[in-house]
């Protein structure tokens, strides 16, 4: 329980929107990390393209982590930042591609983006009940970030709108669809 929250909010709803904000605030740190990760391993054609479209994405992403940890600070709660936050907080595996092409990153940064975005509007649907002024802020974060996820399905889209990792269910394998 919170011993102050923001006005004309209870400490045992605030307490609630804290938790669904603790674990987005560890799922926007690791994917900045994530990130950050891919733009260090890409290799081989279309690197400088991807290597430079992802470092504005990681600003944003630090950015909205950022806005989510004074959310938590706000409504009373000690935001987690450390990576043992990350790990405890995490549902998610690990990114698990290393050095590899553009389009196998790609392939599977999708399926990140996939994961991240179903867990971001489920976190909408429960604070939309609770705390519509976090649930502001979670929509329009939400918005970049599906907008970012069309930067990268367009590099796997063909002229006929097919996504080359069509029912790829694990990054490995979406990887494999998308370097062939
Ligand atoms: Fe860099």
């Amino acid at each position: 329980m919170t011993t102050f929250t923001a006005p004309g909010l209870s400490s045992e709803t605030a307490s609630t929107v804290t938790k669904i904000l603790q674990e987005r605030l560890s799922a926007l740190n690791d994917l900045h990390l994530t990130l950050k990760h891919v733009h260090w391993n890409v290799v081989g054609a279309n690197f400088i393209g991807v290597h430079e479209m992802i470092d504005p994405q990681v600003e944003l992403v630090r950015g909205y982590a950022d806005t989510i940890a004074e959310r938590i600070a706000t409504l009373g709660e000690s935001p987690q930042g450390t990576a043992k936050a990350i790990e405890a907080d995490r549902s998610w595996d690990d990114y698990s591609i290393g050095r590899d092409t553009a389009q196998a990153h790609l392939g599977a940064l999708n399926l990140v983006y996939d994961g991240f975005i179903t867990s971001q509007r489920d976190a909408i649907a429960t604070t939309g009940e609770l705390d519509p002024v976090t649930e502001d802020i979670l929509i329009g974060q939400t918005a970049e970030l599906e907008k970012f996820q069309w930067f990268v399905r367009a590099h796997l889209e063909s002229y006929t709108g097919e996504l080359a990792t069509a029912g790829k269910t694990t990054e490995a394998d979406a990887a494999a669809a998308a370097r062939s």
